[in-house]
């Protein structure tokens, strides 16, 4: 068994020198707690100085950057992509490069990527061979969460070394993919309590596993084998009712949790109550750029099957086409707190393998290069966000679970030069033909968003400059997340309170049930 990560293929010094001191001069800075006017000097990857011109002397050979009109910005962090998996038959088509690189183009200079093992494969020799596939293609930093696939004696010890030497915090279950990932309850609750004991943060795909081959059974019994079948065999209630379950047994076993890829209203309240009931103990929610710029409409029988197919990916998106205003509200009021993408894209002949059985249509869709632009979009242009906050869901609230903060999530002296030029009133329109991803399909094509992200530094390097991308593959280092993030663990531990009183009263479910129908 090896714990050694592949040697990392280090970029050509000259790639990077002309680049090593820049200043950013008349933007203003955005970090998720409050606004303000200052110019920003970076060196050797690392933000130097914030503050005004007056109180900088600046060498000779730094390049300049005049962000007037311009919004400065921390890096978006994308908590959740599968670039290059291993998945249903296929590998999803971004791999470390071109995803990385989509990534960056779109405003993204971090992204957590899931190793998912296969099942009795050894989850360190898994996490090496994720390492051997980024180290040498990340064109920006990235971090890894770990799947726990199946349970055993020697997962349980695998996950102490991965917590204690290898540098990841987080770990995986799933409740749905029978057969494959799913856990039952007993073993979930072995494994919350692991990662309780490891104080490190319980990640859950939450959907009945059961109920879903149930009805897939039923399903495809009645000849519906369609892409139309995929919702029908996971409706709402059944991720809804798996939501609720999940954050039981956390708190039970006091683990934090994290619920990746929310994508039903019915499942966004579950989380939003249990936030409540454990008063902000335990429990993040996360939703997807898929849920807030589409819906589950384009997976109906009206369309062909290559265009409902390349919108499938489970928990699946819902064809009430409220859905996407009212995850963004719940993003707004901190029901949910992070955006990831859940970036796993195949190409139209991967899709087809589903043709005559919904079930072979290997799940995922793109959002690496979107998401940013999509909340954005969707979120401060509508009206539902502020921009603090925006920055909050795209960047910080991922860098305070993960405990990389404020390496990472913030423009702060001593922080990596991760950092978004961002122009709000400019718009562009999202294709196929444009992104910077491998895939063959933009499930948010043709919509015009507002935020484009003009220029976009990966540690100090000019990746993004007037819409010209260039970024340096291997460029990227593997960022390690410590274990007891504070942001999560003082809260479980009564140091900090993180809801206010009035959300855990006795009128508790009065308020809520006012506070959903406010938002309905
Ligand atoms: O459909 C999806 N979400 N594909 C990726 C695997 C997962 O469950 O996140
Ligand atoms: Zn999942
Ligand atoms: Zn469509
Ligand atoms: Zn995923």
């Amino acid at each position: 068994m090896s714990t050694s990560p592949k040697p990392v293929k280090k970029v050509p010094i000259h790639l990077q020198s002309a680049q090593n001191r820049v200043y950013i001069k008349n933007g203003e800075i955005v970090n998720h707690d409050k606004t303000f006017k200052a110019d920003v000097y970076i060196e050797d990857g690392i933000i130097k100085f914030v503050g005004p011109a007056s109180e900088i002397t600046i060498p000779g050979g730094v390049r300049t950057i005049d962000a007037s009109g311009l919004l400065i910005l921390p890096g978006g962090i994308d908590p959740h992509t599968h670039l290059q998996l291993p998945f249903g038959g296929a590998v999803a088509v971004d791999d470390f490069y071109h995803g990385t690189k989509a990534a960056v183009a779109g405003g993204t200079t971090m992204i957590i990527d899931f190793v998912l093992p296969n099942k009795h494969e050894s989850m360190i020799e898994a996490y090496d061979k994720w390492r051997s596939w980024a180290d040498p293609k990340v064109c920006c930093d990235y971090g890894l969460h770990v799947g726990i696939t199946w349970w055993s004696k020697s997962v349980s010890e695998e996950i102490g070394i991965l917590c204690k030497e290898l540098g990841v915090n987080s770990f995986k279950t799933f409740m749905a993919y029978k057969g494959l990932y799913q856990l039952n309850d007993s073993d979930l609750l072995d494994v919350f309590e692991r990662i309780r004991q490891l104080n490190g943060v319980a990640m859950v795909h939450a959907e009945n596993g059961d109920i879903i081959a149930k009805n897939t059974q039923r399903l495809l019994a009645e000849g519906i084998t369609g892409p139309e079948g995929h919702e029908l065999s996971r409706p709402e209630e059944v991720e809804a009712e798996a939501v609720h379950r999940a954050c039981v047994l956390a708190h039970q076993v006091d683990c934090p949790l994290y619920v990746v890829h929310v994508m039903s209203k019915s499942a966004g309240i579950e989380l939003a109550r249990a936030r409540h009931r454990y008063r902000g103990r335990y429990i993040v929610g996360e939703t997807l750029a898929a849920a807030l710029g589409t819906d589950g409409t384009h997976c109906c029988q009206l369309f062909e099957f290559d265009h409902a197919a390349a919108h499938v990916l489970s928990p699946p998106l819902r064809p009430d086409k409220t859905t996407p205003e009212f995850m963004m509200k719940l993003l707004a009021n901190d029901d949910l707190q992070l955006t990831g993408s859940d970036n796993c894209t195949f190409n139209k002949e991967h899709k087809a393998l589903g043709v005559g059985d919904f079930t072979k249509i290997p799940n995922g869709v793109n959002g690496l290069e979107d998401r940013m632009s999509l909340v954005w979009e969707k979120g401060v242009h509508a009206g539902l966000l502020d921009p603090c906050r925006f920055v909050a869901v795209t960047s910080t609230n991922a860098a305070k679970i993960f405990n990389i903060y404020p390496q990472k999530g913030r423009i702060a002296v001593g922080s990596d030069a991760d950092i978004v030029l961002w122009n709000p009133q400019a718009t562009r329109t999202i294709s196929k033909d444009t992104h910077h991803h491998a895939c063959d399909f933009n499930i948010f094509e043709g919509m015009v968003v507002h935020g484009v992200p003009e220029f976009v530094l990966v540690r100090g390097r000019i990746c993004v400059e007037n819409g010209i991308v260039r970024v340096a593959e291997g460029f990227g280092r593997f960022i390690p997340t410590p274990v007891r993030p504070p942001f999560v663990y003082d809260i479980i531990e009564g140091k900090v309170q993180s809801l206010p009183e009035e959300h855990h009263d006795e009128k508790q479910n009065g308020n809520m049930a006012k506070k959903f129908a406010e938002l309905d």
